[in-house]
């Protein structure tokens, strides 16, 4: 039986929707509280088993690698101050068997040449492809986690899904698919960001996918589409044609922290189930309750 144990992360992007906070410092480095994005994505494909990272990275990111690395002269004042707990924090950002790679993508092409760039590292394995920018809380079972207990039956690909109001589509790919059990569509065909009217459900991907090895072929063959970039989802409409590919229903809350709105909503909800800030904060938040 294949096992998922490899993750990539693609996090070149230039993060334009939030600048000028995006200029020097990279998206994925935004905290939600007091963690950075990366690091919960990071923490969710640990969760789901993965034992090895690969940050596909650009000009702008030294901060990522920055952030999983070991920081000796903090770790030294830390400890001198007797800060010992926020010692232990930075000292367990990852568990000690979990290996880091970045790669160097050298011009931003599209999300599908960021996952080419990984192949190299991948090889044929399946893999998961996480974007950090969509926060998923699964509560019990991290979105991740569910899609790979999916992957060990069906042994195929496994793109993260969730329904949207129509009008939304065009900011998503769009599955077509048969319905084939509770929260599993088996695939047809995937379009990447369609008008309401020529989409083909309102069934939308979100940044998870579990990919079979297949996928660096397809996304050889991939031209530029929409918005004039090599796009994961036309590559995975062509895996479709070839091999099974699912799309799974996760169960759980998706922020959109690619925009300001998604941000937001997720530093409240991440506020009020702090442990630390938590209650404090629910008291505050209440007492806005009349705000206009
Ligand atoms: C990317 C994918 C799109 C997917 C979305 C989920 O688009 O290309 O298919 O639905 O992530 O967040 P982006 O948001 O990077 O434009």
């Amino acid at each position: 039986m294949k096992k998922v144990r490899k993750a990539v992360f693609p996090v070149a992007g230039l993060g334009t929707r939030f600048l000028p906070a995006t200029k020097a410092n990279p998206k994925e480095m935004l905290p939600i509280v007091d963690k950075p994005l990366i690091q919960y994505a990071a923490e969710e494909a640990v969760d789901a088993g993965i034992d090895t990272l690969i940050f596909i990275i650009g000009r702008n990111k030294r901060a990522i690698p920055d952030h999983f690395d070991k920081a000796y002269e903090l770790e030294a004042e830390l400890e001198a101050s007797g800060k010992l707990d926020r010692l232990a924090e930075v000292q367990h950002i990852l568990p000690p068997e979990i290996s880091c790679i970045y790669i160097r993508q050298p011009e931003a092409l599209g999300l599908g040449h960021a996952v080419l760039c990984s192949q190299a590292i991948v090889g044929d394995e399946p893999f998961a492809v996480i974007l950090a920018d969509d926060l998923i809380d699964g509560g019990d079972k991290s979105c991740l986690r569910q899609m790979v207990e999916v992957y060990e039956k069906e042994q195929s690909s496994i793109i993260g899904v969730q329904k949207v109001p129509l009008e939304d589509v065009k900011n998503y790919g769009v599955v077509a698919g048969e319905n084939i059990q509770d929260q599993l569509w088996k695939l047809s065909g995937l379009v990447e960001k369609p008008q309401p009217a020529d989409a083909p459900s309102n069934v939308a991907v979100v940044g998870r996918y579990i990919l079979e090895g297949t996928i660096f072929q397809m996304l050889k063959e991939t031209m530029p589409g929409a918005g004039g970039e090599i796009q994961l989802t036309d590559a995975i409409a062509k895996q479709l044609k070839q091999e099974s590919v699912y799309a799974y229903e996760f169960a759980g809350r998706r922020y959109d922290c690619g925009s300001k709105l998604g941000y937001l909503q997720a530093t409240l909800e991440y506020g009020l189930k702090h442990p630390e800030i938590g209650t404090a904060f629910r008291e505050y938040v209440s007492k806005m309750n009349n705000i206009k």
